[in-house]
């Protein structure tokens, strides 16, 4: 990406905000959208917090001014970007909805890129009009902390898209690890299951979440446990996630287990509500 491009970042929620912050704390500008207002406010609250936090552990460079983000609830905002990153609730439906308004409003030569924990590119690519723009970029939380990026190429992916999506990466000072298209890609092909035997361990007594925490940390060297991991993406999004994979490939190591799913018929989300399998 060239200083002269410009980025756009649909669904100002967990995701959106990190990469948004990481985007103006690199100095390239954004635009943020999203349907709910309320959203976006706090997005706006947060930003300079992220990027505080993103400076003091080195993750962000203090030289660096961050660049503007603008906040807007109209999706037509993103008609200027060069780069659109969607970021939007894990819900097949409402991001076919969104490729097909997306598809209307972008200019041709714009890179779609997906930042979903495991549809196949392919499948959001068939809702617009050139799938061959459509790329995958599954940003880890929060994306101005953790500084590698798994790409996703899809089958219909245009060089140029790709090559297009790793310079903007660059520009934002992140590694991308380009990977081929399926369910969960690789990353979540195997965590969301790791997370899902994890609390089917925990509702079985064979351990305590801390303790089953404490052995990945322990034992395996990991920094953080399966079950903080599920606590930090968001047990929400970690069902939904669950349920993609499921629904794809038919195996029921990803059917959610009824631990995870109570808590999420709690209201239980882990570290944004305050309570997951942990309290914060
Ligand atoms: P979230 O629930 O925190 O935020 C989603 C946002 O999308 C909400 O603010 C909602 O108002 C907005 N939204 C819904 N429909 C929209 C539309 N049509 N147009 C504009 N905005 C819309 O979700 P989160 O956790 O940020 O996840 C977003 C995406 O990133 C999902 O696909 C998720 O699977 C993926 N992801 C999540 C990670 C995590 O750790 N939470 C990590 C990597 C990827």
């Amino acid at each position: 990406m060239t200083g002269n491009e410009s980025l756009a970042v649909v669904g100002a929620g967990v995701m959106g905000t990190g990469i948004a912050a990481l985007a103006s704390g690199s100095g390239v500008p954004v635009v943020l959208v999203d349907i709910d207002a309320a959203a976006l406010e706090r997005a706006e609250q947060a930003i300079p917090r992220h990027i505080r936090m993103g400076q003091l552990h080195g993750k962000l460079s203090r030289t660096i001014a961050a660049a503007p983000v603008r906040y807007t609830t109209a999706l037509s905002a993103v008609g200027d970007a060069d780069v659109v990153i969607e970021a939007i609730v894990e819900a097949t439906e409402a991001k076919a909805k969104v490729y097909a308004e997306l598809s209307a409003v972008v200019r041709p030569t714009a890179v779609l890129v997906t930042n979903t924990s495991g549809i196949p590119v392919d499948e959001l690519a068939q809702h617009v009009q050139r799938p061959e723009r459509v790329v995958g970029a599954h940003f880890m939380n929060p994306a101005y902390m953790i500084r590698t990026v798994e790409v996703i190429r899809g089958p219909r992916t245009a060089q140029d898209a790709l090559d297009r999506l790793i310079a903007l990466l660059g520009a934002l000072d992140d590694e991308a690890i380009v990977v081929n298209d399926g369910p969960g890609f690789v990353v979540n092909r195997i965590l969301q299951r790791m997370i899902n035997e994890s609390a089917r361990i925990v509702s079985e007594g064979l351990a305590s979440a801390a303790d089953v925490d404490r052995l990945f940390k322990g034992c395996l060297g990991h920094a953080t446990g399966p079950l903080a991991t599920a606590d930090l993406i968001g047990l929400d999004n970690v069902v939904d996630s669950l349920r993609v994979l499921h629904e794809r490939t038919g195996d029921s190591g990803y059917e959610p287990c009824d631990l995870l799913t109570g808590l999420v018929a709690q209201g239980a989300f882990g570290r944004k509500t305050g309570r997951g399998f942990f309290t914060y």
